[in-house]
């Protein structure tokens, strides 16, 4: 095991480091002549209506990829919980596509979401880590992502696989719908093969910092986790990774929401874990997060170069342009719980109550 994990102290350490590998991985072949190529997705139309259905973490990066399915490809997305999706009536349209997102290709409630949509005549297209696993044989078509072996329970580069290739099935369609302005698919092109050395070069600082701030926050046992737009879904996986592996409570939430109700909660003993990135939404995560502040709240946003609104501990991150920002905002919560989770002395790579794929209901 012990050469398994290539000098990481952890699997999950070791898996967060391979992120760089895992976008280069994904990016191989995909991108020919300025032009996105999955021919995977040939014999499927371009779906008029998308139901994306997932769990965990998977569920997360369904939600991240709505917004910009949305917004480049025109597509009308809704994003499900397997478990709710399969004892829900839910109505099917002529057009539909279901999108099956699965690590392990194995958890039984996105695999009986699958037999659902046959069974309504619904095609199935799967996006999978492992090859030849039970969703991916029962979709009408599969997209590998190629994180390769995850072996620490709490998932990792699988969804930053997952968010490459969902981004790049958005150009795709876009493109084909006739839909993806000319400057947007340029531009991911051109960037996206660049991000990998880029998080390779700041990896290592984005995990000296959370170690810093994990010692400092050690003793909450609450935390929220707030974000807007794309940031959000990432607000939810960062509160999903601290509660998977160091067992503090967290929550996730939509930074504009925290008004209606969550910010009773807020005092100095209950922090707050904010993503304000120099995008076009950071005014309004500014003025939630001065809501937050006025209340005792301590704050660690993550920011950009020159964008900062004042908070107690602002975390800067390098920039990049558009959605790739969330490229770099993983690794940082995940690390985030990483460090929390090892200062705390708990196991990371196998956390008490979880399993690395759930086979049964
Ligand atoms: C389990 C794992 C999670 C994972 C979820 C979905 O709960 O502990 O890390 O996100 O299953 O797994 P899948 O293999 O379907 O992506």
């Amino acid at each position: 095991q012990a050469a398994q994990k290539d000098g990481f102290k952890h699997f999950m350490l070791k898996e967060i480091f391979e992120q760089p590998k895992v976008i280069r991985d994904c990016l191989t072949g995909r991108i020919q002549k300025g032009r996105v190529v999955l021919p995977e997705l040939d014999a499927l139309n371009v779906p008029q209506r998308l139901t994306v259905v997932a769990c965990g973490t998977s569920y997360h990066a369904g939600l991240w990829a709505k917004y910009l399915l949305e917004s480049w490809a025109r597509i009308p997305v809704q994003v499900e919980i397997a478990s709710e999706f399969r004892y829900r009536d839910s109505v099917f349209l002529p057009g539909d596509l279901v999108l099956t997102i699965s690590q392990s290709g194995e958890t039984a409630d996105t695999l009986a979401a699958i037999r659902i949509a046959r069974e309504a005549g619904v095609p199935i297209l799967g996006l999978c880590n492992v090859v030849g696993s039970s969703i991916a044989r029962e979709s009408d078509a599969v997209v590998y992502t190629q994180a390769g072996p995850e072996i620490s329970v709490a998932s990792t580069k699988a969804m930053c696989s997952q968010m490459v290739l969902l981004l790049l099935m958005t150009l795709s369609w876009g493109v084909r719908k006739g839909v993806l302005q000319g400057e947007i698919l340029e531009r991911c092109l051109h960037d996206l093969p660049l991000l990998p050395d880029q998080l390779e070069a700041e990896l290592p600082t984005i995990r000296e910092k959370a170690k810093t701030l994990s010692q400092e926050y050690a003793d909450a046992r609450s935390f929220f986790f707030l974000g807007r737009g794309q940031n959000f879904p990432l607000a939810l996986e960062g509160a999903l990774k601290l509660k998977e592996i160091s067992y503090i409570h967290a929550e996730g939430y939509a930074a504009g929401e925290m008004k209606h109700g969550p910010i009773a909660l807020i005092d100095q003993h209950f922090p707050t874990f904010a993503m304000a990135l120099g995008d076009e939404l950071l005014q309004k995560v500014a003025s939630n997060l001065q809501e937050v502040q006025a209340r005792g709240g301590r704050i660690i946003a993550l920011v950009n170069p020159g964008a900062s609104p004042a908070v107690e501990n602002p975390w800067v991150l390098s920039d990049a342009w558009g959605p790739l920002k969330s490229f770099l905002v993983l690794p940082a919560v995940q690390l985030f719980a990483y460090e929390m989770a090892v200062y705390l002395g708990k196991d990371v790579d196998q956390p008490r109550n979880l399993a690395k794929s759930v086979t049964v209901e």
